[in-house]
C-alpha cells in the first residue's frame, strides 16, 4: 500500500482512536473499490488501535501527542511539518479528536474532509449520540463534510441516516452509525480521488454543480 503510484491521489489519515473508518478505506483500496494511496496515518494518541491497522496495511505512521505542545497553534504547526514529507493531496480526519486551528486549515484549505457522527447541522460537537437520544430524535446518522475553520460546519458532501430505537444506549447507536460511516466515507473519498468532488470559494461541487444539500446515502 506504500508503493508510490503517480496517477493516484495521496491521502493522509488523522485518527485518535480505534480507526474503523480507516479500516474501511484500507479494505476498499484492497478490493480495488477505492483508487487512493494512504501515504501516512497520523495520531495524537500513541495508544490508538488504528495505528495497528495502519501497520498491518504497511502504511507509515506518525504519532504526535498534543500534550507535548503548549497550545493548539504549536501543535498544529507540528502536524503540518510532520505531514509535509508525505506530500498528501488530501487530509482525511477519521475520528481525530482535536480541534484544528486556522494554521492547519489554511495550509490544506479545501482539501480536508471530516466525518461527524450526526445529521449536521444538528448536533455539532461532542456526545452527539446521547444528545440525540435525550432529545427524543427518531433518526441519527453521520455527515462527511469539508473541514473549515468553523467546527463541524464546512460544506456537506454526503449523509447517511439510521433509526434511533426506543431502547438505544449511546453505545448501541454509535455502533449503528459507524456501520453507515464505513459506507459513506469511502464513497466521499472515491468522489474526491476521481476529482468529481471539489471545494471552491467555501462551497462543495459535485461534477461541476454546486452541492446545495448533502448526497443522501441509503
Ligand atoms: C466516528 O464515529 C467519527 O464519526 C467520530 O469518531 C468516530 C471514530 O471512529 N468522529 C468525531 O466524533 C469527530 N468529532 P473510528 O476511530 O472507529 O473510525
Amino acid at each position: 500500500m506504500t508503493n508510490f503510484r503517480p496517477n493516484r491521489r495521496r491521502a493522509a489519515v488523522l485518527i485518535s482512536g480505534s480507526g474503523t473508518n480507516l479500516q474501511s478505506f484500507i479494505d476498499k483500496i484492497q478490493t480495488g473499490d477505492l483508487a487512493l494511496d494512504l501515504c501516512v496515518v497520523l495520531s495524537n494518541n500513541s495508544g490508538a488501535a488504528g495505528l495497528s491497522r495502519a501497520n498491518n496495511a504497511q502504511i507509515p505512521t506518525v504519532c504526535i501527542s498534543h500534550n507535548n505542545y503548549p497550545d493548539r497553534q504549536s501543535f498544529d504547526a507540528a502536524l503540518v511539518e510532520a505531514l509535509d514529507p508525505y506530500l498528501p493531496d488530501f487530509i482525511i480526519l477519521a475520528g481525530f479528536m482535536r480541534v484544528l486551528t486556522p494554521i492547519f486549515i489554511a495550509k490544506f484549505e479545501g482539501r480536508i474532509l471530516n466525518i461527524h457522527p450526526s445529521l449536521l447541522p444538528d448536533y455539532p460537537g461532542l456526545n452527539t449520540h446521547q444528545r440525540a437520544i435525550d432529545a427524543g430524535e427518531k433518526w441519527a446518522g453521520s455527515t462527511v463534510h469539508f473541514a473549515t475553520e468553523e467546527l463541524d460546519a464546512g460544506p456537506m458532501i454526503i449523509q447517511g441516516r439510521v433509526p434511533i430505537k426506543r431502547e438505544d444506549t449511546a453505545e448501541q447507536l454509535a455502533a449503528r452509525v459507524l456501520k453507515i460511516e464505513h459506507q459513506i466515507y469511502p464513497e466521499a473519498l472515491s468522489l474526491l480521488s476521481m476529482e468529481r468532488l471539489k471545494y471552491e470559494g467555501g462551497a462543495a461541487y459535485l461534477d461541476g454543480k454546486l452541492l446545495l444539500k448533502p448526497i443522501q446515502y441509503s
